[in-house]
């Protein structure tokens, strides 16, 4: 094992480095305090190992992105939704046998309590779906209350079943109370992506069968999102759990932090941000100038760990062009999009800061021409993010971690006096 040294205040301390399977190197800091009486202060953790996780390995420099070491290129070509959720929850690709038992299980649980649907009917037509997601996650909590009070590995995977096959229900059902139409009720014949298209668009006065083109892309596109390593929401689900807080309480908190516009919220603003220079006519060129201006920011670039490319973009890119053609759909804005690309990868703004589309400039173009609405863009997000949070919940889980609490740095008013109301 390699040391890093340490000079504080004339002494010098030794920090062990520890290397991870991919050669990745983390000094550890466990005794720094103990040993200096200092902390570290990295903001926005942009330095900082959480944890150690054998789930996600990606290299923002290479553009590599591997689920249990599988690539993400493979796993989009050949994979579906279920298996890649199998290899992330259990860490190894089902055989027949348990691919099989796995979904069955999944559609043995995709019923929701009637009660939900009272919880559902007390929101407001216009309530954003995510805020829906989130509360009706939480709400298992209150129906499975052994996930709160007896979490056995059992039952917990009981849970995990519940939650991967009620999620499609919830999101149809967000759904159908924007539009003031009845939810449907899950149809087990149906594949997990057939079943989902049913949830959302089937209609009680016409027959619906999923188009296969849409059942294909979806897949795509649910597997491209289904985790990558300490973001803020899967921090954010192993924070919440390390708690000890059941995972329904965890996965919902992890959709919370998802909808923010500079994590998985950034899907719908690219489309609306890609509208609104259609609808007011501006040129592309002249929307980078007031990025440039820092008046806006380009969504869909940028990330904190791709500086080179995010390897999803260029799948869901080439699958965009696919889709559409497929489709027969022509979107102008899929030649904004192009257009913006194109001119922000040749302009110095955005190679010096090394700025490339990420994950959410193309797909909501997919999803639209899927016709899913905006404001569901970032429920599909979730959609396909669940089984890594359910990984990233999972691992942590059992591995003991203590809880999650980071130190500060305090800058606020030292020690005074309580000065009654009256005198002040
Ligand atoms: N448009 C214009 N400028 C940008 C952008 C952007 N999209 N992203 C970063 N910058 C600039 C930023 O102004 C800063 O410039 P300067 O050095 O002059 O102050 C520099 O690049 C570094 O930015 P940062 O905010 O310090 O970088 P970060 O690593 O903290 O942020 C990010 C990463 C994804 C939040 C950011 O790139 C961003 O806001 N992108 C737009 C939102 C977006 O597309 N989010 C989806 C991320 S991928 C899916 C997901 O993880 O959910």
């Amino acid at each position: 094992m390699s040391i890093a040294q340490l000079t504080y205040e004339g002494k010098t301390i030794e920090l062990p480095v520890i290397t991870g399977t991919e050669n990745e190197k983390a000094i550890d800091i466990s005794n720094l305090r103990d040993a200096t009486g200092l902390i570290t202060l990295d903001l926005g953790y942009k330095n900082t190992g959480a944890t150690k996780s054998a789930v996600t390995f990606l290299d923002g420099e290479l553009g590599i992105l591997r689920y249990r070491g599988y690539p993400i290129e493979q796993l989009a070509e050949k994979s579906d939704f279920l298996e890649v959720a199998y290899l992330l929850i259990y860490g190894e690709l089902p055989t027949k046998a348990q691919y099989d038992d796995f979904t069955h299980q999944i559609k043995m649980h995709t019923l929701v309590n009637e009660d939900i649907k009272k919880i559902l009917d007390g929101f407001p037509a216009s309530a954003h779906p995510m805020g829906i997601l989130s509360s009706l996650v939480c709400t298992l909590t209150a129906f499975y209350p052994e996930s709160v009070a007896n979490p056995t590995p059992d039952n917990t995977n009981l849970n995990i079943f519940r939650l991967l096959a009620k999620m499609p229900t919830f999101v149809g059902w967000a759904y159908k109370k924007s539009m003031g139409h009845p939810v449907n009720y899950p149809k087990n014949s149906y594949d997990y992506c057939q079943n989902f298209l049913h949830m959302m668009f089937a209609l009680p006065v016409e027959d619906f069968n999923p188009d296969p083109i849409v059942v294909d892309a979806l897949n795509k596109l649910l597997i491209l999102h289904a985790d990558h390593e300490q973001n803020c929401s899967a921090s954010t689900v192993r924070m919440v759990g390390s708690s000890r807080a059941s995972i329904f309480s965890s996965i919902s908190a992890g959709i919370n932090a998802l909808w923010g516009p500079l994590h998985g919220g950034a899907n719908q603003e690219v489309i609306e941000m890609l509208d609104e220079i259609r609808e007011m006519g501006i040129r592309p060129l002249d929307y980078l100038e007031k990025v440039k201006r820092k008046e806006v920011r380009l969504m869909g670039f940028g990330h904190r760990v791709y500086k080179n490319f995010d390897p999803r973009a260029k799948i869901i890119k080439k699958a965009c062009d696919q889709v559409l053609s497929k489709l027969g759909v022509k979107d102008p804005i899929l030649d904004i999009a192009k257009e913006l690309e194109e001119a922000a990868l040749t302009d110095d703004y955005f190679v010096s800061r090394k700025l490339y589309p990420n994950v959410d400039f193309y797909s909501g173009i997919i999803y639209r021409a899927l016709g899913i609405p905006t404001d569901m863009f970032t429920v599909m997000f979730a959609l396909g993010r669940l089984p890594g949070w359910i990984a990233q919940w999972k691992e942590l889980n059992a591995s003991k971690e203590p809880i999650g609490r980071p130190r500060q740095v305090y800058t606020g008013a030292t020690n005074r006096e309580y000065v009654p109301i009256g005198q002040r």
